[in-house]
């Protein structure tokens, strides 16, 4: 557990609020990334977080319809009543939840279903816990509302997954807000039932902590039944369930994602919303009433081509004894630890932390990875598997070749 600092870009012209704010480190990767490619080189780009697959044509048909049948007006700031509907269906059905309609609130991505509970929940004074290896902008999202951001690290050897009794010498009375993914990005852990269950025992302990359970990757899960933190005992009103359709429908581009909540925290976060962006696009909206009751078998087709790229560079990368990896169990990164690297010489290049060895694989293989450092451990690297296997094959190549 350590406090998490970060960078400051000071610019007196520019509010305390974005100088303090970080960019994100994919972003700068992708920058560079293209940077390289200009110069003429074949990159393969291994740095995105997102399907390399199109929407599900059906979701495209229903979103076409919507906007020929007139859907193209405002809509209710928390979402149509349809699609919250279809939601508590969904919730009920595939994670045996019971929600109300007006305890879900509809946002322009998972991203701002979460920025809108940090700033209903969190203010200074109050500490966010952060599972760590953590999502990128969780970071950002705790401390715009002036929160400290606390990292409780996962350890490799554990598989990346926190156990009750460091959530337990973690949080005191200035805990507010756990915010934890599963399955996770970076690293693909997944939390089983009675892990989440053993972490359960322990929040109960604390009546002032809420939870945001971030599910956004759940159809992408290569074992266990996906078990949601709201449906343990004595957890529905302390969690924040958080989901949304970029990641298991392929619609990253049309920006939607939910929250489902304990109706006062659903309430304040339409309320900061509706003086933010009001409710998330209308026609996509409907669209996404057909995704969850639709059919799912593009999305298992998807997750299945995951699922077989991950055994495959598990097994393509085995002779790469400098990168420890636990084997992810959803998502669609490999996060492995790269310390060993660290202290050696190799091509004349001296690599001593991830970033360094992030540029070398840059400059030398053409591979685009990104730090975990912006991840929050600055042991390991990560690696999209959301690319065609002919890229991800020719990129194990590229690293055998590199490190041999
Ligand atoms: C763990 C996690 N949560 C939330 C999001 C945000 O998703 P959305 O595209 O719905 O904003 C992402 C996207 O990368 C993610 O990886």
């Amino acid at each position: 557990m350590f406090k998490i600092s970060i960078t400051k870009t000071m610019n007196k012209k520019l509010s305390n609020f974005v100088n303090n704010m970080q960019a994100p480190a994919t972003l700068a990767m992708a920058q560079k990334a293209r940077e390289v490619a200009a110069e003429g080189h074949d990159v393969i780009n291994l740095s995105i977080g997102e399907p390399d697959f199109d929407t599900p044509q059906h979701i495209k048909d229903a979103c076409i319809a919507a906007i020929q049948a007139g859907h193209t007006s405002y809509t209710p700031v928390p979402g149509i009543l349809a699609l919250r509907e279809a939601i508590c269906n969904k919730l009920k059905r595939e994670n045996g939840l019971s929600y109300q309609p007006s305890q879900i609130v509809v946002s322009t991505g998972a991203k701002q279903s979460i920025a809108n509970v940090a700033l209903a929940l969190l203010q200074e004074g109050d500490e966010a816990v952060l599972i760590t290896p953590y999502w990128v902008s969780y970071l950002t999202i705790a401390e715009m509302t002036g929160a400290k951001a606390i990292a409780l690290a996962a350890d490799i050897s554990n598989d990346f997954k926190v156990t009750a009794k460091q959530l337990k010498d973690c949080l005191n009375e200035k805990s507010k807000l756990v915010i934890f993914s599963s399955p996770c990005n970076p690293t693909g852990a997944v939390y089983t039932k009675s892990e989440l269950e053993a972490l359960a025992e322990v929040l109960r302990e604390f009546p002032n902590v809420y939870v945001i359970s971030d599910e956004i990757y759940e159809h992408i899960n290569f074992g266990a039944q996906h078990a949601s933190l709201a449906s343990i005992d004595g957890m529905y009103e302390k969690t924040i369930t958080i989901n949304g359709f970029s990641k298991g429908y392929a619609m990253t581009g049309w920006r939607l994602g939910y929250l489902a909540a304990p109706e006062w925290i659903a309430k304040a976060a339409a309320k900061i919303q509706g003086q933010f962006t009001s409710g998330t696009c209308n026609f996509n909206q409907h669209a996404a009433v057909t995704a969850l009751n639709g059919d799912m078998q593009p999305t298992k087709d998807m997750t299945a081509s995951y699922h077989k790229r991950r055994d495959m560079m598990i097994e393509l990368l085995k002779p790469l004894t400098d990168f420890q990896f636990s084997v992810p169990d959803g998502a669609f990164y490999l996060f492995p630890d790269v310390s060993r690297l660290f202290g050696k010489i190799i091509q004349g290049v001296s690599l001593k932390s991830a970033d360094d060895v992030v540029e070398f694989l840059l400059d030398k293989a053409h591979i685009a990875t990104v730090t975990g450092t912006a991840f929050g451990d600055s042991n390991c690297i990560r690696l999209s598997i959301a690319t065609s296997e002919d890229k991800l094959r020719e990129a194990a190549e590229r690293l055998l070749k590199l490190f041999a």
